[in-house]
Protein backbone atom coordinates (compact mmCIF):
# COMPACT_ATOMS: atom_id res chain seq x y z
CA UNK A 1 0.00 0.00 0.00
CA UNK A 2 1.30 3.17 -0.83
CA UNK A 3 1.68 5.97 2.26
CA UNK A 4 -0.75 8.33 1.09
CA UNK A 5 -3.72 5.45 0.91
CA UNK A 6 -3.78 5.74 4.30
CA UNK A 7 -6.19 8.85 3.76
CA UNK A 8 -8.51 6.51 3.23
CA UNK A 9 -8.87 5.74 6.80
CA UNK A 10 -8.90 9.15 7.52
CA UNK A 11 -11.94 9.41 5.86
CA UNK A 12 -13.74 6.44 6.84
CA UNK A 13 -13.07 8.04 10.76
CA UNK A 14 -14.87 11.36 9.54
CA UNK A 15 -17.40 9.91 7.61
CA UNK A 16 -18.19 7.85 11.03
CA UNK A 17 -17.97 11.05 12.78
CA UNK A 18 -20.60 12.70 10.58
CA UNK A 19 -18.43 15.15 9.15
CA UNK A 20 -18.28 16.14 5.03
CA UNK A 21 -15.47 17.82 4.86
CA UNK A 22 -11.48 16.98 5.28
CA UNK A 23 -11.67 20.41 7.37
CA UNK A 24 -14.93 19.69 9.01
CA UNK A 25 -17.20 22.02 8.18
CA UNK A 26 -20.62 22.31 8.08
CA UNK A 27 -22.49 22.21 4.29
CA UNK A 28 -23.37 25.86 4.99
CA UNK A 29 -19.58 26.87 5.52
CA UNK A 30 -18.39 25.01 2.21
CA UNK A 31 -18.90 28.00 -0.36
CA UNK A 32 -16.83 30.56 2.20
CA UNK A 33 -13.47 29.00 2.46
CA UNK A 34 -10.49 31.09 2.51
CA UNK A 35 -9.25 28.88 -0.20
CA UNK A 36 -12.19 30.07 -2.57
CA UNK A 37 -11.06 33.88 -1.94
CA UNK A 38 -7.47 32.40 -3.12
CA UNK A 39 -8.13 31.16 -6.37
CA UNK A 40 -10.43 33.79 -6.94
CA UNK A 41 -8.06 36.41 -6.91
CA UNK A 42 -6.26 34.62 -10.38
CA UNK A 43 -9.59 33.65 -11.83
CA UNK A 44 -10.57 37.76 -11.76
CA UNK A 45 -14.04 37.54 -13.95
CA UNK A 46 -13.50 34.73 -15.47
CA UNK A 47 -16.72 32.01 -14.74
CA UNK A 48 -16.45 29.44 -17.38
CA UNK A 49 -13.90 26.56 -18.43
CA UNK A 50 -13.29 23.14 -17.49
CA UNK A 51 -11.42 22.41 -14.05
CA UNK A 52 -9.75 18.97 -12.79
CA UNK A 53 -9.77 19.34 -9.20
CA UNK A 54 -6.52 17.13 -7.43
CA UNK A 55 -7.30 15.79 -4.29
CA UNK A 56 -10.72 16.40 -4.16
CA UNK A 57 -11.80 15.33 -1.06
CA UNK A 58 -15.16 15.55 -0.85
CA UNK A 59 -15.13 18.04 -3.60
CA UNK A 60 -15.22 21.23 -1.93
CA UNK A 61 -13.51 23.35 -4.15
CA UNK A 62 -15.47 22.18 -7.21
CA UNK A 63 -18.73 22.48 -5.90
CA UNK A 64 -17.98 26.04 -5.51
CA UNK A 65 -16.22 26.42 -8.65
CA UNK A 66 -19.33 24.25 -10.16
CA UNK A 67 -21.58 26.92 -8.66
CA UNK A 68 -19.46 29.86 -10.15
CA UNK A 69 -20.12 28.35 -13.80
CA UNK A 70 -17.16 26.02 -14.13
CA UNK A 71 -17.18 22.66 -15.52
CA UNK A 72 -15.57 20.82 -12.83
CA UNK A 73 -14.36 16.95 -12.55
CA UNK A 74 -12.88 16.02 -9.03
CA UNK A 75 -10.31 13.21 -8.62
CA UNK A 76 -9.46 11.55 -5.07
CA UNK A 77 -7.85 8.69 -3.44
CA UNK A 78 -10.37 7.71 -0.95
CA UNK A 79 -13.49 5.93 -2.76
CA UNK A 80 -15.07 7.17 0.74
CA UNK A 81 -14.25 11.10 0.04
CA UNK A 82 -15.61 10.42 -3.35
CA UNK A 83 -18.82 8.90 -2.41
CA UNK A 84 -19.57 11.73 0.55
CA UNK A 85 -18.80 14.32 -2.30
CA UNK A 86 -21.18 12.70 -4.90
CA UNK A 87 -23.94 13.35 -1.99
CA UNK A 88 -23.02 16.39 -1.82
CA UNK A 89 -22.79 17.15 -5.00
CA UNK A 90 -26.50 15.86 -5.26
CA UNK A 91 -27.83 17.75 -2.10
CA UNK A 92 -26.97 20.95 -3.31
CA UNK A 93 -28.39 20.14 -6.79
CA UNK A 94 -24.78 21.27 -8.57
CA UNK A 95 -22.87 18.64 -11.32
CA UNK A 96 -19.71 17.73 -10.95
CA UNK A 97 -17.69 14.79 -12.06
CA UNK A 98 -16.37 12.71 -9.41
CA UNK A 99 -13.61 10.23 -10.07
CA UNK A 100 -11.40 7.78 -7.42
CA UNK A 101 -7.94 7.56 -8.84
CA UNK A 102 -4.24 8.51 -7.81
CA UNK A 103 -3.51 11.81 -8.81
CA UNK A 104 0.14 10.30 -9.51
CA UNK A 105 -0.77 7.73 -11.33
CA UNK A 106 -3.28 8.52 -14.10
CA UNK A 107 -4.96 8.93 -17.78
CA UNK A 108 -8.43 10.99 -18.31
CA UNK A 109 -7.71 11.36 -21.94
CA UNK A 110 -8.42 15.02 -22.00
CA UNK A 111 -7.24 18.68 -20.92
CA UNK A 112 -8.63 20.95 -19.07
CA UNK A 113 -8.10 24.79 -18.73
CA UNK A 114 -7.68 24.24 -14.83
CA UNK A 115 -5.90 22.64 -12.73
CA UNK A 116 -6.49 22.51 -9.03
CA UNK A 117 -4.09 21.35 -6.26
CA UNK A 118 -6.97 21.16 -3.48
CA UNK A 119 -4.32 21.03 -0.78
CA UNK A 120 -2.82 17.80 -2.06
CA UNK A 121 0.66 18.61 -2.70
CA UNK A 122 2.14 18.53 0.50
CA UNK A 123 0.42 14.94 0.88
CA UNK A 124 2.59 13.63 -1.78
CA UNK A 125 5.83 13.12 0.18
CA UNK A 126 8.79 11.71 -2.09
CA UNK A 127 10.74 13.27 -5.10
CA UNK A 128 9.57 10.36 -7.35
CA UNK A 129 5.84 11.01 -6.35
CA UNK A 130 6.15 14.30 -6.76
CA UNK A 131 7.79 14.37 -10.05
CA UNK A 132 4.82 11.81 -11.36
CA UNK A 133 1.90 14.20 -10.00
CA UNK A 134 3.69 17.28 -12.40
CA UNK A 135 3.92 14.72 -15.33
CA UNK A 136 0.64 14.09 -14.53
CA UNK A 137 -0.74 17.82 -14.10
CA UNK A 138 1.03 18.43 -17.10
CA UNK A 139 -0.17 16.30 -19.67
CA UNK A 140 -3.92 16.97 -18.77
CA UNK A 141 -3.46 21.10 -18.37
CA UNK A 142 -4.25 22.47 -22.08
CA UNK A 143 -1.28 24.40 -23.43
CA UNK A 144 -3.14 28.14 -22.38
CA UNK A 145 -4.42 26.26 -18.77
CA UNK A 146 -3.14 27.48 -15.75
CA UNK A 147 -2.30 25.47 -12.56
CA UNK A 148 -3.41 26.57 -8.59
CA UNK A 149 -1.70 24.95 -5.83
CA UNK A 150 -2.18 25.89 -2.71
CA UNK A 151 0.45 24.26 -0.49
CA UNK A 152 2.03 23.59 3.26
CA UNK A 153 5.20 25.47 3.33
CA UNK A 154 7.83 26.17 6.39
CA UNK A 155 9.41 28.16 8.06
CA UNK A 156 9.99 28.06 11.54
CA UNK A 157 6.75 27.57 12.55
CA UNK A 158 6.03 25.96 16.05
CA UNK A 159 3.44 23.31 14.28
CA UNK A 160 6.62 21.51 11.75
CA UNK A 161 9.87 22.05 14.38
CA UNK A 162 7.75 21.78 18.24
CA UNK A 163 9.05 18.97 20.32
CA UNK A 164 5.77 16.75 19.40
CA UNK A 165 6.97 12.82 19.70
CA UNK A 166 4.31 11.91 16.77
CA UNK A 167 5.94 13.55 15.03
CA UNK A 168 9.36 14.15 13.10
CA UNK A 169 10.64 16.46 10.40
CA UNK A 170 13.64 15.64 8.31
CA UNK A 171 16.07 18.45 6.75
CA UNK A 172 14.29 17.12 2.91
CA UNK A 173 11.07 18.79 4.79
CA UNK A 174 9.79 15.10 5.16
CA UNK A 175 6.92 15.49 7.79
CA UNK A 176 7.32 11.60 9.17
CA UNK A 177 4.17 10.39 11.78
CA UNK A 178 4.07 7.89 14.17
CA UNK A 179 1.50 5.45 13.34
CA UNK A 180 0.02 2.06 14.01
CA UNK A 181 1.44 -1.03 13.19
CA UNK A 182 -1.85 -2.03 11.58
CA UNK A 183 -0.37 0.72 8.98
CA UNK A 184 0.37 -1.43 5.50
CA UNK A 185 2.72 0.97 4.70
CA UNK A 186 6.48 1.27 4.20
CA UNK A 187 8.05 2.28 7.41
CA UNK A 188 11.05 4.44 8.59
CA UNK A 189 12.61 3.59 12.42
CA UNK A 190 13.33 6.69 14.02
CA UNK A 191 14.42 6.74 17.85
CA UNK A 192 13.27 2.85 18.02
CA UNK A 193 9.60 3.75 17.15
CA UNK A 194 7.81 3.40 13.37
CA UNK A 195 6.91 6.10 11.51
CA UNK A 196 5.19 6.92 8.03
CA UNK A 197 6.07 9.51 5.59
CA UNK A 198 3.21 11.73 6.06
CA UNK A 199 3.90 15.37 4.30
CA UNK A 200 6.23 17.40 2.61
CA UNK A 201 6.51 20.67 3.46
CA UNK A 202 9.58 22.32 1.44
CA UNK A 203 10.59 25.67 2.52
CA UNK A 204 9.64 28.17 0.04
CA UNK A 205 12.61 28.84 -1.79
CA UNK A 206 12.52 24.85 -2.46
CA UNK A 207 8.74 24.85 -3.65
CA UNK A 208 9.77 27.81 -6.16
CA UNK A 209 12.97 25.98 -7.69
CA UNK A 210 10.55 22.15 -7.34
CA UNK A 211 7.83 23.72 -9.79
CA UNK A 212 10.25 25.30 -12.22
CA UNK A 213 12.52 22.57 -12.17
CA UNK A 214 9.45 20.15 -12.97
CA UNK A 215 8.48 22.48 -15.60
CA UNK A 216 5.99 25.25 -14.85
CA UNK A 217 6.50 29.13 -14.97
CA UNK A 218 5.30 31.19 -11.85
CA UNK A 219 2.38 33.80 -13.37
CA UNK A 220 1.67 34.89 -9.57
CA UNK A 221 2.21 34.31 -6.14
CA UNK A 222 1.33 34.84 -2.42
CA UNK A 223 3.01 33.02 0.90
CA UNK A 224 1.11 33.83 3.95
CA UNK A 225 2.71 33.89 7.35
CA UNK A 226 2.14 30.53 9.66
CA UNK A 227 -0.06 31.38 12.49
CA UNK A 228 -1.44 30.07 15.64
CA UNK A 229 0.89 27.20 14.94
CA UNK A 230 -0.54 26.45 11.30
CA UNK A 231 1.98 26.03 8.84
CA UNK A 232 2.86 28.97 6.01
CA UNK A 233 1.22 28.40 2.63
CA UNK A 234 2.79 28.51 -0.85
CA UNK A 235 -0.20 30.19 -2.87
CA UNK A 236 0.56 29.96 -6.59
CA UNK A 237 -0.83 30.26 -10.35
CA UNK A 238 0.97 28.73 -12.70
CA UNK A 239 1.25 27.53 -16.80
CA UNK A 240 3.52 25.25 -18.37
CA UNK A 241 7.15 26.44 -19.64
C1 LIG B 1 -5.80 17.86 2.84
S1 LIG B 1 -7.00 16.91 2.02
C2 LIG B 1 -7.86 18.14 1.08
C3 LIG B 1 -9.23 17.68 0.62
C4 LIG B 1 -10.02 18.68 -0.22
N1 LIG B 1 -9.32 19.11 -1.38
C5 LIG B 1 -10.45 19.88 0.57
O1 LIG B 1 -10.01 20.98 0.26
O2 LIG B 1 -11.22 19.71 1.52
C6 LIG B 1 -6.01 16.08 0.81
C7 LIG B 1 -6.79 15.12 -0.06
O3 LIG B 1 -5.89 14.52 -0.99
C8 LIG B 1 -6.25 13.16 -1.16
N2 LIG B 1 -5.07 12.44 -1.67
C9 LIG B 1 -3.91 12.16 -1.03
N3 LIG B 1 -3.05 11.54 -1.86
C10 LIG B 1 -3.68 11.43 -3.05
C11 LIG B 1 -3.31 10.90 -4.31
N4 LIG B 1 -2.11 10.35 -4.52
N5 LIG B 1 -4.20 10.97 -5.33
C12 LIG B 1 -5.42 11.54 -5.16
N6 LIG B 1 -5.82 12.06 -3.98
C13 LIG B 1 -4.97 12.01 -2.95
C14 LIG B 1 -6.73 12.72 0.22
O4 LIG B 1 -7.55 11.59 0.17
C15 LIG B 1 -7.45 13.98 0.69
O5 LIG B 1 -8.82 13.94 0.34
Amino acid sequence: MKYYELHENFWQQLEKQGHISWDREKKTELMSRSRNDEIMNFLGSRRSGSVLDLGCGSGSQSLYLSKLGFKCTGLDISSTAISIGKKLASDLNLEIELLCGDACSFDLKKTFDIITDSCLLHCIVTDIDRAHFYDCVKSHLDSNGRFFIYTMIRDGSPYLTGDRGDLHLDDDGILWSMGPDSFDVEWTEINGNKYFPHRRVLTEDAQRDELIKNGFVIEGEKVTKGEDGSSPLFIAWLKKV
